[in-house]
């Protein structure tokens, strides 16, 4: 599969380059990160890169054919602008593309309370089929430490994709 890993502008960052990493070789993964990430240290450390300035990077055209968008973590207002349609940076631009060739597209969303205004954006783009995925805990894999419970955030959103892992303890 071709899948991109877009981190915007909220809280829990590392969520994104983990996800990206956990993602196997045999996938073609790129990733696209927000205008305060350390390009030079994440370009050094071998990332298939891609600014959000960069609107004309592959990602952008649905001819490029990218099957899997997952922004982790997604800042409210990045969540608003795919709801009504804005299309202004690569994240943003790469999600309109996802809607209107019915590709995956998960949605990881962190702020917490949700507003009004959040919630009906949720609820909007989970009607048109975008997986609404916020990092939330769950007890029952009892985890020891917060890297155990983000081994449990990046499975779960692994599995949405359909990319296999043994990253958390499943209920039995
Ligand atoms: C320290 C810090 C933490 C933030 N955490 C969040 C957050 O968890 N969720 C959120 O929606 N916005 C958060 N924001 C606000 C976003 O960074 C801000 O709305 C920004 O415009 C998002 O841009 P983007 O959507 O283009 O990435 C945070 C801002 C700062 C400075």
């Amino acid at each position: 599969m071709k899948i991109a890993i877009a981190i915007s502008g909220a809280s829990g960052t590392h969520l994104g380059l983990k996800t990206y990493d956990a993602i196997p070789p045999s996938h073609e993964k790129y990733l696209i990160i927000n205008k305060n990430a350390d390009t030079v240290a994440l370009k050094e450390r071998g990332y298939a890169l891609f600014a959000q300035e960069e609107i004309w990077a592959p990602p952008a055209s649905g001819s490029f054919g990218l099957d899997v968008l997952m922004v982790i973590p997604c800042s409210m207002n990045t969540l608003a602008k795919i709801a009504v349609g804005i299309a202004d940076n690569l994240t943003t631009r790469t999600a309109s593309v996802m809607l209107k060739e019915r590709k995956t597209l998960l949605l990881a969303p962190r702020e917490m309370p949700l507003s009004a205004i959040a919630l009906e954006n949720m609820h909007k783009l989970a009607t048109l089929g975008v997986i609404i995925a916020p990092p939330i805990a769950a007890y029952y894999s009892e985890p020891e430490s917060i890297e155990a419970m983000e081994d449990f955030f990046i499975g779960k959103w692994l599995d949405i994709v359909g990319i296999e892992n043994t990253l958390y303890k499943r209920w039995q």
